[in-house]
């Protein structure tokens, strides 16, 4: 990493420890970061064909450069591919590659790469390391931290997968500069989500910022910075709670109503465009059950208003959403359960949101989509 400059956050973890690097134009450095952290000579990068298009000679150029031996697996592109087949055809590559125990996958590409690259690497030989080499924003501000990997199923999202922590996640936010506009738009929400559940500061940041940042008109330090302070407020919860049995769950806010919308538009919806409704709907409930106040709740709709909300909600049927909801991974005991906001950076856990309230929080979700761009 020489003259390179960039961003360390660490993620304490014990034995799963590892850094994130974030800073812009390092993507030629990749090398240098890997080799050292005791990550074998031999790497498989799972990518997709437009990030390969865009990105994989300049990483695999620069692993060879150190002498390690690369091998290149594609999957198609698409939420449609973050399925078991894909994995099972990334499992064959890796055999055919002659890929032992020693090897590290390293995934180039969004949160669907991402994600199924990172569940091949936690089921692959009963395990090995894997690299997070995210280049959209929401597999930079959230998928490609804190070792969630999966597929999906047919009857729901992420329904088969493991907890497995990267060894590194290695971030050029440089890259981001060749997504689609819908793309970062997507991906802010999740910005916005860890600002209202952990960083009141950075909602305020926001407030200012938020137009300039989502065209991607900020300098390029400032966006470094943003990127990592988004890696920090997940990596202090995955620190605190790695394997969601209390605290984490409130990453999922707007979860619970955005995968079921994510599922039933058959993922017309991006997954943060999902979250973002997702969260119209929460604060909703929130809102009528009286745990938070109108001036937050109206802070949270001028912010997420700002990036566009997905229009097509109000075409779906609100019993297929709530049908969704009941098959979510949060269900506990048949209960489903909300992440709801108390105040801007502290939200609880709730399990007695009624059919009626969720119904409520659903007819304004929609309302807001009519509404749309
Ligand atoms: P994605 O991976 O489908 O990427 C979106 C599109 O952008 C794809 O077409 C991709 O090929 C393209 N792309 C990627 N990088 C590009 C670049 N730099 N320039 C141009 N195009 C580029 O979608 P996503 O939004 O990155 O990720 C969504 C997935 O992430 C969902 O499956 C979601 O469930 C998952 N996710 C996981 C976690 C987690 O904790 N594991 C958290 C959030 C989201
Ligand atoms: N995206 C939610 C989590 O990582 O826990």
């Amino acid at each position: 990493m020489e003259n390179q400059t960039h961003i360390t956050v660490p993620v304490n973890l014990g034995d799963r420890s590892y850094d994130i690097l974030v800073g812009h134009g390092i993507l030629d450095a990749f090398g240098q970061a890997f080799v050292g952290r005791e990550l074998g000579n031999s790497v498989a990068i799972v990518t997709n064909p437009t990030v390969a298009a865009l990105y994989l000679d300049r990483v695999q150029n620069s692993l060879e450069a150190e002498g390690v031996r690369v091998t290149v697996v594609t999957m198609p592109d698409g939420e449609a591919y973050k399925t078991l087949e894909t994995a099972g055809e990334i499992y064959g590559e890796l055999i055919r590659a002659g890929l032992d125990r020693a090897a590290c996958v390293v995934t180039l590409g969004g949160g669907v790469v991402g994600d199924t690259a990172g569940f091949v690497a936690a089921t692959y030989l009963r395990g090995i390391h894997f690299v997070q080499g995210p280049t959209t924003l929401e597999a930079q501000v959230d998928a490609s931290v804190g070792g969630k990997t999966a597929v999906d199923h047919p009857l729901g999202k992420n329904m088969i997968g493991a907890f497995h922590q990267p060894r590194l996640v290695y971030i050029d936010t440089e890259t981001l500069f060749s997504l689609p506009a819908r793309e970062v738009s997507a991906g802010m929400a999740e910005v916005i989500k860890h600002g209202l559940i952990r960083d009141p500061e950075l909602v305020s940041f926001l407030e200012e910022y938020l137009e300039a940042a989502v065209r991607l008109e900020i300098e390029p330090d400032r966006l470094d910075w943003l990127i990592a302070q988004n890696c920090r407020i997940k990596a202090r919860v995955v620190e605190a709670d790695e394997t969601e049995e209390g605290l984490r769950e409130i990453l999922n806010y707007g979860h619970t109503v955005g995968h079921a919308v994510e599922a039933v538009s058959g993922f017309d919806c991006k997954h943060g465009e999902a979250v973002c409704l997702g969260m119209l709907a929460a604060g909703k409930i929130a809102l009528d059950k009286g745990m938070w106040g109108q001036a937050d709740f109206d802070r949270q709709e001028a912010l997420l208003f700002k990036l566009g909300i997905w229009r097509g909600v109000e075409d779906l049927r609100v019993n297929d959403i709530l049908e969704w909801m009941g098959r979510d991974k949060k269900v506990r005991d048949g209960v489903i359960r909300f992440v709801l906001p108390e105040r801007i950076g502290h939200l609880v856990s709730c399990d007695t949101v009624t059919r009626c309230e969720m119904g409520a929080g659903i007819q304004y979700m929609q309302t807001c989509s009519a509404k749309g761009r």
